[in-house]
């Protein structure tokens, strides 16, 4: 891949002793601020980030961009956790949240920054599931991850879940406490929370006003709509406009040709 473009920055952006090739491909500077919850989408022009009947729905959107791969990757390698929901775990049954894994390429420079970092090898990675219904042989969840769920979730899962599984039931019945799931995360000693949650959980944490930075990848595609529900947009499942307003703050804009890299900064809604 190419290097991305910076086309537009705030002053005063965290940064971190970025590994060369790392700046080199981000086009500058990158750094974080924590404790915080970050989220990394990628969506069309006309604002699709789902295509709920195709098995690689990430790669359609986003145009097969490496590019998108290789920020992904670097939103990874910062992270002490990657948040996830079910729908995106099930939307992925070959998938392992790691950096590595989204831009193999850059791989020894990321295990570099984790390092500069103190992070471990690898994010730890949380699952949110109300209902408890999760492939026990999914390969990320083999690895080890923490599933945080409501009571009823938890029974369901008992017995079923491989042993490097930690199940933990928190307050919600149909949904989990997103306030509950974010807490239990800072108790554990996690402050860097990324979330590659699909449009259902980040509309429940941005409706609870817990996303403090968004990173939205919009690419050069229109994915067009038919019937509801087959495709999802950025939030789903919460009505923000008109009552609930909170405009994000531009932080920053880079380009890989046609695909614009956008990062905000996000408040909680009114
Ligand atoms: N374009 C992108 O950048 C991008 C990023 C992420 C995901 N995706 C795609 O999005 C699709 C999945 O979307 P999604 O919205 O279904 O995934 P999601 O937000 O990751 O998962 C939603 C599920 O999480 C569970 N859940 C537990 N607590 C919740 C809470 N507080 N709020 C909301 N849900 C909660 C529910 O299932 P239970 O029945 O288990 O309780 C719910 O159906 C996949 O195709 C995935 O590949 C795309």
């Amino acid at each position: 891949m190419s290097s991305l473009e910076l086309l537009y920055e705030v002053d005063g952006l965290p940064a971190f002793d970025l590994p060369e090739e790392l700046a080199t491909l981000y086009g500058g500077r990158f750094g974080l601020a924590p404790p915080l919850v970050y989220a990394n989408f990628v969506e069309t022009l006309d604002g699709v980030v789902a295509i709920r009947s195709e098995p690689r729905t990430n790669r359609i959107v986003s145009g097969n961009s490496e590019t998108d791969r290789f920020v992904m990757g670097l939103l990874r390698a910062c992270a002490d956790v990657v948040l996830l929901g079910s729908g995106t775990l099930r939307g992925s049954p070959a998938s392992v949240w790691t950096a590595e894994r989204a831009y193999p390429a850059a791989a020894d420079a990321f295990a570099e920054l984790r390092s500069r970092l103190g992070l471990p090898p690898e994010p730890a990675l949380a699952v949110l599931t109300a209902s408890g219904s999760l492939d026990p042989a999914h390969p990320a969840l083999e690895r080890g991850a923490v599933v945080l769920t409501t009571e009823q979730g938890a029974e369901r899962c008992r017995g079923r879940l491989a042993s490097a599984v930690e199940v933990v039931p928190l307050p919600g019945e149909t949904a989990v406490d997103p306030g509950a799931a974010v807490a239990f995360l800072r108790e554990r000693g996690h402050r860097t929370i990324l979330s590659e949650a699909g449009p259902h959980v980040f509309g429940s944490l941005l409706a609870a006003g817990l996303v403090d930075e968004l990173f939205l990848t919009v690419s050069p595609l229109l994915a067009g709509r038919s019937e509801p529900g087959g495709r999802l947009g950025l939030v789903e499942g919460e009505e923000l406009l008109p009552g609930r307003a909170a405009p994000a703050r531009l932080l920053g804009v880079r380009r890989d040709d046609a695909h614009l890299f956008l990062r905000y900064g996000i408040s909680s809604p009114a």
